[in-house]
């Protein structure tokens, strides 16, 4: 007889998985499948909301099999890609259009205007985020000004809007609940970090119209049932949260200061601030990191928009490599980058210089530069762009003391131990890296009753670390920063 598991559905941006936890945080199953990636125009990136949910209830149904059956599965959590929006018609059930994913620029204009007419003020000290084309909120305007459909289902009431969560519990729930966690409802420009609910001021400034979005709700808890003809049974969905909250707590970074940083397509640096609401004065976010019994905890985020998607651009587009775990060897195969810089703005900047209009760079090439000079520049990028960030943390008096890190590609003992370098600070890696989906296990664990709080969950299912300590001299950190600088400069 097996424990009870939980079952975890992680809807990343390039794959949708599912997993199985014990009660103990052990790895019991995983099934993945890619998403295919729409880019119909330079800046756009797309997907098929009914492949991420076909493919969602695929690898959930293969989870359930290897759990033995329903009855052996306690609760599911879900995790995901943040700030994507999905609309759907509640009638249908269908998808309306493509759902746009947060990497999108296409509401770069959108978000100029807004700023030129002074609201950038008002929404970050409501909301805690930028204007900022990331961001959900611009991304479902433009759906309803664009997509004929989308505006006609808004004026028959039919419309639901939502982040990638919002649109998997719909589907999974047989279209019983159209709700979101406070932590993804953070992500929209339509939530006040304090305010319980959609606020009506900012609904009205984006033009959203409030009886589209999905009620907030908390991240932990008997939150909805699985329809029992998808999997076999009403399982309670009991855990939900973006995947870089989820990623935090995971990490146990339950605590006020405690930082880490996820490297997965982006990557992304979140410090708790307990329940006290963060304001940054250089331009990093406030982010709700989770809501349970109508309580939220803070946090304060770093979003940096490329990482291993410079990896994959790097094997897929330019055919550089075959695979990602190559870059490891090549790194170590020399001293230097040979001074070749390269600047991963693939999709504009992000925390904290938010360009939208950036495009990557790759410097210093000469006759004497290979492929693993440029490997190697793409590693480095990870560091420098997390040492920008603790700049902007340090500037906001929450400096770093050591960073803990994650995500598939900090599985990469160079690009570890060089973040531990260029930061000049101890770096811990859990050996099982995959801490966004261990966090929604441990959410939903304490939502179904099998961990009495967080804490409980994190003493018994986070398993050990790795630490890398800074070993770089002054004088080559020195010369590493003033390169970047100068590459940044010209972006
Ligand atoms: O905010 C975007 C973030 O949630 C995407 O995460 O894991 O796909 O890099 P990931």
């Amino acid at each position: 007889m097996i424990d009870p598991l939980i079952l975890v559905l992680d809807e990343g941006t390039t794959s949708t998985r599912a997993m199985l936890f014990g009660q103990d945080g052990a790895l019991h199953g995983v099934a993945q499948q890619e998403l295919t990636q729409h880019y119909p125009q330079s800046g756009w990136v797309e997907h098929d909301a009914a492949e991420i949910w076909d493919k969602t209830l695929a690898c959930a149904r293969d989870m359930v099999e290897q759990a033995g059956g329903a009855d052996h599965v306690a609760a599911i959590g879900i995790t995901n890609q943040r700030e994507t929006v999905v609309a759907w018609d509640k009638a249908t059930g269908e998808p309306l259009t493509r759902a746009i994913v947060w990497q999108d620029r296409r509401t770069a204009a959108f978000c100029a205007e807004l700023k030129a007419a002074g609201h950038e003020d008002t929404v970050r000290d409501k909301t805690g985020l930028l204007l900022d084309p990331y961001f959900s909120g611009t991304k479902m305007r433009w759906m309803l000004d664009n997509v004929p459909a989308i505006r006609a289902a808004a004026d028959a009431g039919t419309l639901a809007l939502g982040t990638v969560e919002s649109w998997l519990v719909w589907k999974l729930s047989g279209g019983a609940h159209h709700v979101t966690d406070a932590s993804n409802a953070s992500r929209t420009l339509l939530l006040a970090l304090e305010g319980g609910q959609w606020d009506a001021d900012l609904c009205d400034l984006l033009g959203v119209p409030v009886t589209a979005l999905p009620e907030v709700i908390d991240c932990a808890g008997e939150l909805a049932h699985a329809d029992p003809e998808l999997l076999g049974a009403a399982i309670p969905v009991c855990g939900m949260a973006g995947d870089q909250q989820a990623a935090t707590i995971g990490q146990g970074c339950l605590d006020p200061g405690q930082t880490k940083a996820t490297y997965g397509t982006g990557a992304f640096v979140l410090a708790n601030t307990g329940t006290h609401v963060p304001a940054s004065q250089n331009r990093l976010l406030g982010t709700v990191l989770y809501q349970v019994h109508g309580e939220r905890h803070y946090a304060i985020e770093g979003a940096v928009f490329v990482a291993g998607s410079l990896i994959k651009y790097l094997r897929d587009t330019l055919g550089l490599i075959e695979a990602a775990e190559e870059t490891e060897e090549l790194a170590r195969s020399i001293d230097s980058s040979g001074g070749v810089v390269v600047v991963p703005a693939l999709s504009g900047l992000g925390a904290p210089h938010w360009r939208p209009e950036a495009r990557g760079i790759i410097s210093g090439l000469g006759f004497d530069t290979g492929r693993a000079h440029i490997a190697r520049a793409a590693l480095e990028a990870m560091a420098h762009q997390t040492r920008d960030l603790a700049q902007a943390y340090a500037a906001d008096g929450a400096q770093w003391t050591g960073l803990r890190i994650d995500g598939g590609m900090a599985v990469n003992d160079w690009m570890a131990q060089d973040i531990a370098n260029l930061l000049g600070l101890p770096v811990t890696r859990p050996d099982f890296v995959e801490t966004t989906a261990l966090g929604a296990a441990m959410l939903a664990a304490v939502g179904c009753g099998m961990h009495g709080s967080l804490k409980d969950a994190a003493e018994t299912m986070i398993g050990a670390t790795q630490r890398f300590e800074p070993a770089m001299a002054d004088s080559v950190r020195a010369e590493r920063l003033a390169r970047w600088d100068a590459a940044i400069a010209k972006v």
